[in-house]
Parts: structure tokens; C-alpha cells; sequence
């Protein structure tokens, strides 16, 4: 009898397969996440794996393959879980990659870890100081000051007002024993007596359009204590930027309101996560914050209406520091808030951030980045220079404005594959509970597969004559019956509408052209480019051949795609841990070059062409143009 080893790379698990037992069957036994809709059929083509070694000690690859691999990712050694078998006996050596990793995709949604070593701007120092004597009168200040000069080498150093009011006293209390925290290693912040031993805490935020995420770090560890996140209160006030800068033009109490939405909710995260880490909100000394320009304005009460006016310039775009305070931040009373500069009116802080993260003003060959969201940013460097544009993409990719769309939580439809024979879909949903409605990444995945199985046409209209319940017309709008009530958690059908579909085409044709601008600038092919990182929400959980399919990036190979997840927030998090990510920060800002699509015939022509799926030149879309000709 056969008796092959399976070794699951980069988890350390291992297990003797049977002849005819299959790798996806295998990964169950040992509690290995695999994706995989359809049960294990081989038709949704969604558990892909690599084979490192021993391919020979498995059956053939089978015609259901075919059908969703390419021949370069057959060459490459992919296969499809379900439909590899052992056969022989040896060791097999097999790598799930992170579109099929259910576990892993969960866990990216913090985002790339990129390390740095701690080299906060805010430090503490415990400090002995001298009393002062009647035949050596120093003030308290002077004594303090030469304590830490003599004990810890910190010269030249001012004392904050807060730190002077607190000074006296501490300083007669606990045994002459204080503890000082500098900000920026020049200025005295706040003084408490005796040893305290709590942690030195910042704030990392990243203001979404759509959603804000903080993030509690341990700064002298480089830790992340606790994390949360909310819908961003402004939608209330229009779901894109240029409805609230709108808003906030029309009269200065409703700037002021727009501020104080933002400011309320920063402040209920940080309590969140201080309370979920079991510290005070008074323990964090820095924030750093990010976000696109518009929201950058908001946050600190700047006039946001020349953002949306030729030539589109923000009021600043260096790096901003304010007190806490005076923004109304509820942090330690003398905690400052780095806001990270931008780049231009509308690629702002969060895309200099992603570039932090992803290192992408490091990369000697041509990489690119996709940040989507309401606004998607697009970076490209060519190995010596980036370039970066901003597009709008609606907040359809981020399940709203769907009829059944919801954020990518519990009960959310994240993946669909739809059999191209009887039209009848499979689904998963996160949790694995009956549906709530369908997020983001799963609307894409029904789009490509409605593509492929002929539902859509190119044009993305539903086609109503293929003879099955589930495609239909409510109100005169057709649709597409994803999931009957019975099964669903809500009581009624769950279904993509035409509307829907046409707010994925929108999306995906404005991602795409402003790639392909950029491409354009640059003169680069999509042969080039080596690395696509994808960040953001979606980017996370998108299955990267479905969005290839609808001919939302390039056509490049899938094993050059990286999920980076939430790197804007990783960005700040590098800045609020070291004083050196925040220079490159600010390097990386002037440094890249700003390219307006407003302005840019080639891109309305770009966008027009795209609007098709994958889109009007198929021949840039080699690996697409083969995948859907095997599916007929
Ligand atoms: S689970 Fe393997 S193709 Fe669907």
C-alpha cells in the first residue's frame, strides 16, 4: 500500500497519506484552513496549493484542473487540493498560498508586520534628584534637569507647563525617585514620583473613508496591545470625500461638526482599546495619524474646499504636529499628534504610509500597490522612482451600497463559485453561519464567476434567457438569486443585482486605468512588474484570480501578489515606534512623484475601455483571454 508523507510548508505539520486520499482531505484531518466552496468537487477552483517537492508521489493533474489553473501555474507546481492524490510513496512538500489560507487571510487583516527597532519620540527615565539644600538653593527645575543630565547624558531639555505644575511635589515625594517622560528627547512632558513601571503607550490611527481603525502600542516594545475599529461617522454626511468637503464648504459649524464626528469616534477607540488592554487612556503620550488628504483636513479642522477645486492643493503637505488637546483628544493632556504629511490633495498620508510598509521606496525592481477603498490609491515604482495617483472606486468593493452588502464579518458571503453547467452557486461565508448578505470580496467572486458561466455578458448585463430560477426581475432590475431565504439568516433572498454589478464595473475600471496611467508614465509592462501588493480591507480577503478575471490589475502572475492587508495602519504604527520610519516618511512624501487623473485624457480613455469585463483589448489579458475560452 502507498504510503506517502504530506508536509504542509511554513506550519510544521505533517501526515501519512493513503493511496487515492487527497490533500484537501488530508488538511481537514489535521485543522489546516483550505478554502473550498464547492465542497471539494473541483469546480470552484478555490483551494489551490503549491507542490515544493515529491510531485511525483501524486496522481496526474486532472481535466477539472485544467479548467482553473493556467499552464504556467501547472508549471509552477500548482494544483488543486481536492483533486491531488497520493499515489506513490515519498514526501510530498506542499505550501497553501494566502488566497486559499482561510486562517491566514483572517489573520492579515491587522496588516503587514514590517519590523522596525523601537526609537520612539516619547521615552521615559527614572531619575534621582537631589533636594535642594540651604548652602546649595538650586530651583527644582535645575536640580531635575542636572539629575538627568548627570544619569541618563540628556542635556539641553525644557520642562512642559504640565510637567512644572506636577514638578514640586513629585519631587519631594517617593524618595527623591521621579519618573519623566521626553517627547522628542528635548522636552519634559510629564513628571510622576516614584518608579512607575506602566508601559508608554501610543496611537496608531488610520482614518478610512469609510472606516477607522486605532491601534494601541506598546512604543518602547514595538508591541500592539489592542486594536478597534468603526464605521467612520461621517458617512451620515455623504459616503464619498467629495460630498463632505462639499458639506463642510457650505457653512463653518458644519466643518466643526464634521471634526468633531471623526474626533469622537478616535476617542471612543482609544478607550476601547485601553480598556481591552487593561491601561488608562492617560498612559498614551503620542498618536500618529493617517489618512487620505480630505480626511487629514477634517481631522484637524482644516477648510477641506480647495481640495475638490483645480488645481486641487492641500493646505499643507508636510507633517503636521498638534497637542492632543487642542484637537480634543482625550489621551494624556500633554500627548502630541504626529499627522503624517501627504503627498497631494488627494493621495494623502495613508498612501505614504502603505509605501512605509510595503517598503516600496526600497524596491529595485518594478512593484506595484493597490490600496482599495472608497478612494483607491495606486503606487508604482519602476526600481528608482515612485509615482502615485488616487482614483475613486465607491464603497461598493467595501460592501456598501450593495443591495445585500454588508462589511466582511461574521455571516458575510466572502466566497462563491458558481457551476457553469446548472448555474446553481456554492458559497462561504465568514463563520461559517447561514448568510447575513454578501461582502466586498464575495460580490467580486460572484461577478467573475457570473462572468465566466455566462450569467454576464461582457458588458456586465445579466443575461435573462438561460432558463433558471435563479435569474429573475425585481422592480424591472435583474438579479441574480445567490442564496433562497430558507437558507439565509435574514429571511429573504440574498441576490446580486445588476446595480451591484454595474458598481463593481465602475470600481474595478477606475483601479484599473489608474494602474494603467501610471504604467504608462513609467513605461512599464505588466510582464515587469515582479511584486502587486494589495492592501486595505478587501485587498485582504479577495480571491486574487477573481479580480484578475474582471480585469481589475494587470495581467500578471497570482504567486507575484502579496496581501499586505491594513498597511496604511502598519505605516503609522512603524511611526509611532521609531523616529526614523517617520523621516522616511517624510522622504517618501516629497519624493514621489503626484500624477492627476482629473486632468488626464489618458486616463478617461483607459477607464472607458475597461468598463467591459476584463475588458475591450482581451489581448492584455492573456491569462484571462485562456481562462475563459476553456470555460466555453
Ligand atoms: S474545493 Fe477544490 S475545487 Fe472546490
Amino acid at each position: 500500500m502507498t504510503r506517502a508523507t504530506l508536509v504542509f510548508n511554513g506550519i510544521d505539520k505533517k501526515i501519512d497519506l493513503e493511496s487515492q486520499t487527497n490533500i484537501l482531505d488530508a488538511a481537514r484531518q489535521m485543522e489546516i484552513g483550505i478554502s473550498a466552496v464547492c465542497g471539494g468537487r473541483g469546480l470552484c477552483g478555490k483551494c489551490r496549493i503549491v507542490v515544493r517537492k515529491g510531485a511525483e508521489c501524486l496522481g496526474p493533474t486532472i481535466g477539472l484542473e485544467r479548467l482553473s489553473l493556467s499552464e504556467d501555474e501547472l508549471g509552477e507546481g500548482y494544483r488543486l487540493a481536492c483533486c491531488a492524490t497520493a499515489a506513490r510513496d515519498g514526501t510530498i512538500l506542499v505550501e497553501v498560498p494566502p488566497e486559499s489560507a482561510i486562517e491566514q487571510q483572517r489573520l492579515q487583516v491587522a496588516g503587514i508586520e514590517t519590523i522596525v527597532s523601537p526609537d520612539p519620540m516619547v521615552e521615559k527615565h527614572l531619575v534621582v534628584v537631589s533636594l535642594p539644600q540651604l548652602d546649595d538653593v538650586k530651583s527644582d527645575a535645575e536640580s531635575l534637569i542636572t539629575a538627568l543630565s548627570n544619569q541618563h547624558g540628556i542635556g539641553k531639555v525644557s520642562i512642559g507647563h504640565d510637567a512644572l505644575l506636577q514638578l514640586p511635589h513629585a519631587i519631594r515625594d517617593q524618595k527623591n525617585y521621579l519618573m519623566v517622560t521626553l517627547y522628542g528627547e528635548d522636552k519634559i512632558v510629564w513628571i510622576e514620583p516614584g518608579e512607575d513601571l506602566t508601559p508608554l503607550l501610543g496611537l496608531a490611527v488610520d482614518l478610512g473613508t469609510t472606516k477607522i481603525a486605532a491601534y494601541l502600542v506598546d512604543v518602547k516594545e514595538g508591541r500592539t496591545l489592542a486594536t478597534a475599529s468603526s464605521p467612520n461617522p461621517q458617512i451620515q454626511f455623504g459616503d464619498d470625500i467629495i460630498s463632505r468637503i462639499s458639506y463642510a464648504r457650505e457653512d463653518k459649524k458644519n466643518l466643526k461638526q464634521l471634526q468633531g464626528s471623526v474626533i469622537a469616534v478616535v476617542n471612543k477607540l482609544l478607550q476601547d482599546t485601553c480598556r481591552e488592554a487593561g491601561v488608562e487612556a492617560r498612559q498614551v503620550f503620542d498618536i500618529v495619524v493617517v489618512g487620505n488628504t480630505a480626511m487629514h483636513h477634517l481631522f484637524l479642522g482644516i477648510n477641506p474646499e480647495f481640495l475638490a477645486m483645480s488645481p486641487f492643493s492641500p493646505a499643507v503637505r508636510s507633517e503636521v504636529v498638534t497637542g492632543s488637546k487642542d484637537i480634543g483628544l482625550t489621551a494624556n493632556p500633554t500627548a502630541f499628534v504626529y499627522s503624517f504629511p501627504v503627498i497631494a490633495g488627494f493621495v494623502g498620508g495613508d498612501a505614504v504610509a502603505d509605501i512605509l510598509a510595503t517598503q516600496l521606496h526600497k524596491a529595485e525592481s518594478p512593484s506595484l500597490m493597490i490600496d482599495i477603498g472608497t478612494n483607491t490609491e495606486v503606487v508604482l515604482s519602476d526600481g528608482t522612482k515612485l509615482a502615485a495617483c488616487s482614483c475613486a472606486s465607491g464603497p461598493a468593493l467595501e460592501g456598501a451600497c450593495i443591495e445585500h452588502g454588508m462589511r466582511a464579518e461574521t455571516g458575510a458571503i466572502e466566497r462563491i463559485y458558481i457551476d457553469h453547467e446548472n448555474l446553481e452557486p456554492g458559497y462561504v461565508t465568514i463563520g461559517g453561519t447561514p448568510p447575513r448578505g454578501i461582502c466586498g470580496s464575495g460580490v467580486l467572486d460572484a461577478l467573475a464567476f457570473m462572468l465566466k458561466s455566462g450569467i454576464v455578458d461582457k458588458r456586465g448585463r445579466i443575461v435573462r434567457t438561460l432558463g433558471t430560477p435563479r435569474i429573475r426581475s425585481a422592480n424591472g432590475i435583474p438579479e441574480y438569486v445567490l442564496a433562497w431565504k430558507e437558507e439565509t439568516e435574514i429571511g429573504v433572498d440574498i441576490t446580486v443585482t445588476q446595480k451591484d454589478v454595474q458598481a463593481i464595473q465602475l470600481a474595478k475600471a477606475a483601479i484599473f486605468a489608474a494602474t494603467a496611467v501610471l504604467m504608462r508614465k513609467l513605461k512599464i509592462k505588466p510582464s515587469d512588474i515582479r511584486r502587486l501588493f494589495l492592501a486595505g480591507a478587501f485587498g485582504t480577503y479577495v480571491d486574487p484570480q477573481s479580480a484578475l478575471v474582471l480585469g481589475m490589475y494587470p495581467d500578471i502572475p497570482l504567486n507575484r501578489i502579496r496581501f499586505v492587508g491594513n498597511s496604511a495602519g502598519s505605516g503609522a504604527r512603524m511611526a509611532l515606534i521609531s523616529k526614523k520610519a517617520r523621516t522616511e516618511a517624510e522622504q517618501i512624501a516629497r519624493d514621489t512623484d503626484y500624477v492627476e487623473l482629473a486632468a488626464d485624457r489618458a486616463f478617461r480613455e483607459e477607464f472607458a475601455k475597461a468598463l467591459l469585463l476584463p475588458h475591450t483589448e482581451l489581448e492584455r489579458f492573456p491569462t484571462i483571454a485562456q481562462i475563459l475560452s476553456r470555460k466555453g
